[in-house]
């Protein structure tokens, strides 16, 4: 059995994993810092840089202790070494860079992104077949997230090439905005679907962006926009969420999170119809969304492809994917040496 310690510090959470043979989760523990940035109403990049150097140390050991691993045990240090905040990054990179130093174990830096589509392998329970599903490349893989909202080819977990993105606002971000439209609260994403379980997903058309006819980007500022002035009124601010029945709210959820549905699954098809894949991969913290999931699934019966999707925990931050994906690049032979750099963007 291979060991791997991973470190997740892109943003705003704070977290340390351990897996096992780059699939079984023996550990991962989150710390989110959403209270410290509320006040904001946002993420404050050095605030959240601070937070995650305070209580990085506690985190890496509460992990390894649930986990009953060792150091000695381990079979190599995984950390997220872009995209991201750079102060986050570079308090987690040099962390994992100290740990592997000192305890003399292989470092490996993965990608953020590329590391949510690998959250699709991750399981719990030691009776687990840790072999990968055979026939899955190439694949479409799809990361819906807070930050990002990017479709890829993928020909292997580490062969990676993007082929759209968001040209404004991430599928997250929009569900953020709109449960601030809403005044529901941060973050929006959960509580949207939520509410959205109450609502009539045919009540009101929103837009739906698809850009250019051969376009794979995707935009949601459109959409947040439109739920805006449903809400509120085109001419600044005639009223407000407050003046909606409750029913009418449940309304406005559900058909914001059918548009963004239609959406992304119009592009994986627009993608699909182009090139043939095997399997859609999809993760980030928006693939939680249990409308989006079964949007997206039917898409998979439809073309006759399968559809891998993160257990609900990997969806959203956390180490253990960035431990799996270490552990995958290591057992290809694939390691950093101590000047791996970070970088916000890639
Ligand atoms: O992957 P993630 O934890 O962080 C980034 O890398 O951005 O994703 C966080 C995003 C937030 O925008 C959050 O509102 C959204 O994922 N999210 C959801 C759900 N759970 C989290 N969006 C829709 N439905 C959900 N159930
Ligand atoms: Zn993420």
């Amino acid at each position: 059995m291979s060991l791997t310690l991973g470190l997740e510090t892109t943003c705003d959470e704070t977290s340390a994993a351990v897996v096992a043979d780059g699939v079984r989760v023996c550990s991962t523990v989150v710390r989110s810092q959403i209270e410290l940035h509320a006040r904001y109403g946002g993420v404050v990049p050095e605030i959240a840089a601070r937070a995650h150097l305070e209580i990085l140390n506690a985190v890496i050991s509460r992990a390894m202790e649930e986990a009953g691993v060792t150091a000695e045990q381990l079979n190599g240090v995984g950390v997220a070494n872009c995209p991201g905040l750079i102060g986050c990054l570079l308090v987690g990179v040099a962390a994992a860079k100290a740990l592997a130093f000192a305890w003399e174990k292989p470092l490996v830096g993965v990608n953020h992104v590329h590391a949510h589509l690998y959250a699709t392998r991750l399981q719990q329970g030691t009776d687990i077949d840790v072999r990968p599903p055979t026939d899955m490349w190439p694949a479409l893989g799809l990361v819906i997230s807070g930050g990002h909202t990017s479709m890829y080819w993928m020909d292997g977990f580490t062969q990676v090439r993007r082929i759209g993105a968001t040209i404004d606002d991430a599928v997250g971000e929009a569900f953020d905005k709109v449960a601030q439209i809403l005044q529901l609260g941060y973050p929006g994403g959960p509580l949207v679907e939520q509410l959205a379980q109450r609502g009539n997903p045919g009540a009101i058309q929103f837009p739906k962006s698809l850009l250019g006819r051969d376009s794979l980007d995707f935009s949601f500022s459109g959409l947040k926009t439109a739920v805006l002035y449903h809400v509120n009124g085109n001419k600044g601010i005639q009223h407000d969420a407050s003046s909606l029945s409750p029913q009418e709210l449940a309304d406005v959820a559900a058909s914001f999170q059918r548009a963004a549905a239609d959406v992304l699954a119009a592009k994986c098809r627009r993608a699909l119809d182009r090139q043939s894949a095997k399997s859609l991969l999809v993760g980030g913290g928006v693939s939680a969304n249990k409308a989006i999931r079964s949007k997206l699934l039917d898409l998979g019966r439809e073309m006759g492809l399968q559809v891998l999707l993160p257990a609900p925990e990997y969806c959203t931050d956390n180490a253990a994917m960035i431990a799996g994906l270490a552990a995958h690049e290591l057992q290809l032979g694939h390691q950093h040496g101590l000047n791996l750099p970070v970088l916000a963007t890639v």
